[in-house]
């Protein structure tokens, strides 16, 4: 085994990317690295609300449908990203002042459509994506503020309900040290499991700057792990500020490698998810000012330093 799918399928892991659906439509050097290196994916985009019911009732499957038919084709599983978020709503939804019972009406139906579309061909779901403030309370999102915190709990059970076979995730990013806001959230995962709500998996999306990596990270993952709970890293990248140095390469190399192996170290992680391929088509250049060079592959799908760190974590 030579590739990182060779490596994490020894080991019966996940390796996977966040999948764009522009260049998996239009580029031959893109596919081609994520067919030969990736056992998942992940739609970066393509199965965010937004994206699937721009208009109320009017939905648009084609990216999503894309990416899953892909995947089946090329031996890959699929994540699915996400269902319950305050980003990437549509606007008849962010701004449609609906009442709690039409929420709910209107969440159950988004779930139930989504999952039963995909049910069987998706190994497991971001359900609840970014529910926290920083200090470890509930963020009051359009959910949070007309629902109250049941809209959690409902959530989960409304998606094991619609794919029973799907791991349920709660899915979420600076919990990867043990802070506030993980005591949070494991205080919130420990109620939901003592109340028999289908939750198997915390997602810690582990968006890191280079040499930054929390010292306590395997040992915070260790802990919801214990709950008898999956973990996984679901949107790895190390972002350095531009121009990136050989050093920050290096020290880039060696966080990718630290990070993987703080999950896999872990009993019951489920692998590790980078948040795209290559540094030509990342969120963080867009989203962090003066940042960018966070994937293992470069411009021209030369393999980075990152990779083989990757790949030694493996
Ligand atoms: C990002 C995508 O990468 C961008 O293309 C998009 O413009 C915004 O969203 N946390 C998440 C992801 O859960 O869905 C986000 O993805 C990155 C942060």
């Amino acid at each position: 085994a030579t590739t990182l799918r060779g490596y994490a399928d020894a080991r019966g892991a996940r390796i996977g990317a966040a999948v764009a659906d522009g260049p998996l439509r239009t580029e031959p050097a893109y596919t081609t690295v994520l067919n030969r290196e990736f056992n998942s994916v992940t739609a970066e985009n393509a199965m965010k609300w937004d994206a699937l019911e721009p208009s109320r009732n009017s939905y648009n499957w084609a990216a999503a449908d894309r990416l899953v038919n892909h995947a089946a084709a090329n031996n890959q599983g699929v994540r699915g990203h996400t269902l319950v978020w305050h980003n990437q709503n549509p606007s008849w939804l962010a701004n449609g002042n609906f009442s709690a019972s039409e929420l709910n009406t209107i969440l159950k139906k988004h779930i139930d459509t989504t999952l039963g579309r995909y049910r069987g061909k998706i190994y497991a779901w971001d359900v609840v994506n970014e529910a926290f403030n920083e200090d470890g309370s509930l963020r009051n999102s359009l959910w949070q503020s007309k629902l109250g915190s049941g809209y959690i709990a409902n959530a989960l059970r409304w998606a094991h309900a619609a794919d029973p076979n799907a791991k349920l995730y709660i899915n979420d990013y600076n919990i990867e040290a043990d802070n506030a806001k993980s005591d949070g959230l494991y205080n919130l995962a420990r109620q939901l499991l003592a109340q028999g709500v289908p939750l198997h998996g915390i997602g810690f999306q582990a968006h890191f700057v280079v040499g930054q990596l929390p010292s306590s990270m395997k040992a915070n993952l260790k802990r919801f792990s214990d709950l008898g709970l999956e973990v996984s890293i679901t949107e790895l990248d190390v972002r350095i500020p531009l121009p990136a140095s050989s050093a920050e390469l290096a020290q880039q190399s060696t966080d990718y490698k630290t990070a993987t192996e703080n999950c896999l170290g872990v009993p019951r992680c489920a692998g590790v998810t980078v948040w795209g391929l290559t540094d030509k088509y990342s969120w963080v250049p867009g989203t962090f000012n003066g940042y960018g060079a966070a994937l293992p592959y470069n411009e021209s799908y030369g393999a980075k330093p990152a990779y083989q760190g990757l790949s030694d974590g493996l």
